[in-house]
């Protein structure tokens, strides 16, 4: 039985991700863009049917909604080679909309007023599966739609189908260099507290990172968000490779995500991934050895990693799971853990268990494949807080001079005034105070 999983996409780094994600699978499942099945592609060997569905001319639908205020990112889709598979009943975009002009409060209102047409989709989604296991969300936390609509959203979710899980794809801002929404701060605090309270999984997907990355190791400087959302799709297409191609274990989200959570309120979760290979392979640095060993020791290196965090010397690893793909023998994956462990490469949490659990996969027949083996790290880790300590930092600093707080004063949430922000800024807090207690030996007791 396939356990279905809707996705929402909001906004435009939602729906550009979003984008990027489905050309992606159909690749690997020998779609085409008009969503028949390819000549060469066989029926049965996959699971399609937990991302896409078929229409009565046997074509595949992908299980997603495209939301956003203002049409033009979803119009560029819709005018690609792409622009027929999905559906176009599942399209939400305000034909004339300006957007929420970065503005969570704005987003967030407009929820208010839309959702029905939404929920309405979502539910005419819902009822279309057989045994829906949950719902991914892909937006940023920074601008308007993404974060504001995207909240209000999870909100709803979260009521409206408390039994089922709620993981989120989230882009958070580049706090690093010069930012392109100056009250990233505030919409991103706002965001923060929907995505701790209602969601059960949050991805961290961080510009910072995924910028270096791609100009690190793939020397392309100063990336557009074209090549940054190549790793982002990577990173969405490998995390649910387990789903689409199944083999005895880890084959239903809840069982991917269950043993990365143990805390509930710590949901946050880092990726690496390796090796990375360029669409233009030129300008990829090769990478000579890939066993699972190599490949298990890259994913702890933080220069792979898809969030920049600054780790302390207490920074320890709640849990961690590693997705190998390739020619494996299990074996090897054993004495490749037993080597991890030996020499303590990753600090785990003091009052538990070093929990690395490996998932191996099946690989796309239709994909080819420069390296033996690749992987995908998804991990729990307390230096998470670093980012979050960051963002308050500049939210604190934009609200003691009360910076641009007119634009959110004339939205209804916050026209009695601003608790909202304070309420927000305490969820953080609390939030992080829990990873660092987590931290202590004496965490369970
Ligand atoms: P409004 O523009 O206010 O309606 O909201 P929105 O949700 O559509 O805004 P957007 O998604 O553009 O959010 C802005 C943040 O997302 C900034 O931090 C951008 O750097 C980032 N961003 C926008 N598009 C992309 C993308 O395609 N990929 C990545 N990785 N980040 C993006």
């Amino acid at each position: 039985m396939p356990r279905e999983i809707i996705t929402l996409q909001v906004g435009q780094c939602g729906n550009q991700i979003g984008s990027e994600f489905w050309s992606h699978l159909c690749i690997e499942h020998g779609i085409s863009p008009d969503g028949t099945l390819q000549d060469f592609a066989t029926e049965g060997e996959d699971r399609k049917d937990v991302f896409f569905y078929q229409a009565d001319d046997d074509h595949y639908i992908p299980r997603s909604i495209l939301i956003d205020l203002e049409p033009r990112v979803i119009n560029n889709i819709l005018q690609s080679p792409y622009a027929n598979l999905y559906n176009p009943e599942n399209v939400f975009r305000t034909k004339d909309g300006g957007g929420a002009g970065n503005n969570w409060a704005n987003g967030y209102h407009q929820g208010e007023t839309i959702c029905e047409d939404i929920i309405e989709m979502l539910d005419r989604e819902a009822d279309n599966s057989d045994s829906l296991e949950g719902f991914n969300l892909l937006h940023s936390i920074a601008g308007g739609t993404g974060s504001g609509l995207g909240s209000f959203l999870l909100e709803r979710l979260s009521d409206q189908y408390p039994k089922k899980l709620l993981q989120t794809y989230s882009v958070f801002p580049n706090t690093e260099g010069s930012s392109d929404v100056v009250v990233q701060p505030y919409n991103s605090l706002l965001t923060l507290k929907r995505l701790t309270r209602n969601a059960d999984c949050v991805v961290v997907l961080d510009n910072a990172a995924l910028a270096r990355i791609v100009a690190d190791r793939l020397h392309i400087q100063n990336p557009d968000f074209a090549q940054t959302n190549q790793l982002v799709s990577t990173v969405m297409t490998s995390s649910t490779m387990t789903l689409r191609y199944p083999s005895y274990m880890n084959n239903d989200l809840v069982s991917l995500i269950a043993p990365l959570i143990p805390v509930p309120k710590c949901h946050y979760l880092m990726t690496a991934y390796t090796p990375f290979i360029s669409d233009d392979a030129a300008t990829a640095r090769p990478v000579l050895k890939t066993t699972v060993l190599d490949v298990m020791r890259r994913l702890l290196q933080p220069k792979n990693k898809m969030v920049s965090t600054t780790p302390t010397k207490r920074s320890c690893y709640l849990s961690i799971l590693n997705i190998i793909q390739g020619d494996v023998d299990p074996t090897e994956v054993h004495k490749s853990l037993l080597r991890i462990r030996e020499r303590r490469i990753a600090q785990f949490i003091p009052w538990g268990p070093a929990s690395i659990q490996v998932a191996l996969t099946r690989k796309s027949p239709y994909v080819p494949s420069h390296h033996r083996v690749c992987g995908l790290m998804m991990a729990n880790n307390t230096s998470i807080t670093s980012l979050f300590k960051r963002l308050l930092t500049d939210y604190d600093r934009l609200r003691k001079r009360n910076a641009f707080l007119d634009i959110y004063k004339r939205e209804p949430m916050f026209a009695d005034g601003l608790e909202e922000f304070d309420n927000s800024r305490e969820v953080l807090l609390d939030l992080i105070n829990e990873y660092k207690a987590c931290e202590q030996p004496d965490y369970l007791k």
